[in-house]
């Protein structure tokens, strides 16, 4: 439905024009070319046909203008940033695509939710974690470009992220076992940065994995993960599916309020690949708590109960990332995803001439992981035989024992033959 379908239920305001402006989705000189049109009938004058223009001359998006058609212009911008429009939302706020007004940059901005942050321990905790935040520079990671507050209003500039969460895609049903190795290994990649720059994530989940089109993961909510600490435990006991609606990913030193390190995050992977691959919690329980209590003190279900044909090496891989103690689990992220991609990576290499070096190589970043070793490779030298020898060349391939002694059989026949022609000659 588009927005001027949907806004017809609600009363169209007499005039745009006003609204248009106090929006301040458009710039100045936009706003008075509009204007201009609009008073020399260029433009229609009618608030939804002027809507409608506006959306076809890609001055509007659709949300901007079912937001205008229901007289409700504020909060189309924050800052510098206009809203395009409205993603999603979390636990933790609201997700916009939005648009730097100079700089013409589409970004991702987290509005967080004021409740989260309500208490200036809680806001020095989130700035200081931003500073950290704001290092990160890695492709498995989804960029933090600001944070700030406007208005009151604390907010966080993302790289916009054009894909979907490992959350979304789950909701069509399990993902296959090979795409979820290779989605973890990444995102272990991912984590390792992070974690290389002293920030725990405490928050992994498929709804923080996000899938960009060409399916390069993007960790997300990075530095977000100390809001949720700083909100107390008690919300525990009451709140399912708000704060701390992430328990079914929770390290156990994690969900006993231990101090956690990047191993909890592996701990998290490990849990939310679980799911990814079975579509079943790894913990299930009718209550947080229960689920909470069985990662502390039982074991999880195991999966090959729900997915038997899984192989025994991705089993023992997810084994140790959910490991109770850390001290048994994978120690690093990069640890974790040599695990990981050796479980992908192809057995053969195929042989191929090696690729002429490019006459200019632009300088690469050093990659967190060092680049795996190439496989050594087998190459089979066929020996040439005269055509008549090549059965018995087959022959001795294929059993080689049975050839050998007719060999040595030979040879004693041969031998023997010789002795007794010698005698009778003599
Ligand atoms: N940088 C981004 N680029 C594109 N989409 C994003 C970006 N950040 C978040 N989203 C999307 O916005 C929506 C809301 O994200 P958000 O992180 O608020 O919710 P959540 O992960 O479901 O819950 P939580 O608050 O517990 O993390 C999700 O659909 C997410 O995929
Ligand atoms: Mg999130």
């Amino acid at each position: 439905m588009s927005s001027l379908e949907k806004s017809k239920t609600g009363e169209a305001p007499p005039d745009l024009l006003p609204i248009l402006r106090s929006s301040g989705v458009l710039t100045e000189k936009q706003f008075n070319d509009v204007r201009v049109k609009v008073l020399s009938g260029d433009y229609p004058n009618d608030a939804r046909l002027l809507a409608e223009r506006l959306i076809r001359e890609r001055l509007l998006t659709e949300y901007q203008s079912r937001r205008l058609l229901l007289n409700k212009p504020s909060g189309l911008t924050l800052g510098k940033y206009v809203i395009l429009d409205r993603i999603g939302s979390g636990s933790m706020g609201r997700v916009y695509k939005a648009q730097h007004q100079l700089m013409g940059r589409v970004v991702a901005l987290k509005i967080i939710a004021p409740e989260i942050v309500s208490n200036e321990r809680a806001i020095a905790r989130f700035y200081r974690e931003m500073r950290l935040v704001g290092k990160l520079d890695h492709p498995n990671v989804v960029r933090a470009f600001d944070a700030d507050s406007w208005n009151n209003i604390l907010y966080i500039v993302m790289e916009y992220v054009q894909g979907q969460s490992l959350a979304q895609l789950l909701k069509a049903g399990a993902l296959p076992p090979a795409d979820v190795v290779a989605y973890a290994a990444q995102a272990s990649l991912g984590l390792a940065h992070a974690h290389e720059q002293g920030i725990v994530h405490r928050d992994v989940k498929p709804s923080n994995l996000l899938v960009s089109e060409d399916k390069q993961v993007k960790v997300l909510d990075l530095g977000l993960g100390v809001l949720m600490e700083a909100d107390n435990h008690a919300t525990f006991a009451t709140a399912d599916g708000i704060a701390v609606g992430t328990v079914d990913y929770m390290s156990p030193e994690q969900a006993c309020g231990k101090e956690v390190d990047g191993r909890s995050d592996l701990y998290s992977l490990g849990c939310s690949m679980y799911h990814l691959m079975t579509g079943r919690h790894a913990f299930p329980g009718e209550s947080p708590i229960e689920r909470l209590g069985k990662r502390i003190n039982g074991r999880p279900v195991p999966i090959t109960d729900i997915k038997p044909e899984l192989p025994a090496s991705l089993v023992a891989v997810l084994d140790k990332l959910m490991a109770t103690k850390p001290a048994d689990r994978y120690q690093t992220g990069v640890e974790a995803a040599d695990a990981l991609n050796a479980l992908i990576r192809p057995k053969k290499t195929p042989i191929t001439a090696p690729a002429a070096p490019a006459p200019n190589p632009t300088p690469q970043p050093t990659p967190t992981t060092p680049a795996p070793a190439p496989e050594p490779q087998v190459i089979r030298v066929e020996p040439v035989y005269p055509r008549w020898f090549k059965p018995l060349a087959k022959f001795a391939q294929q059993k080689p024992k049975a050839a050998l002694a007719a060999t040595i059989g030979a040879f004693v026949a041969a031998v023997g033959i010789g002795f007794v022609v010698g005698y009778l000659l003599k």
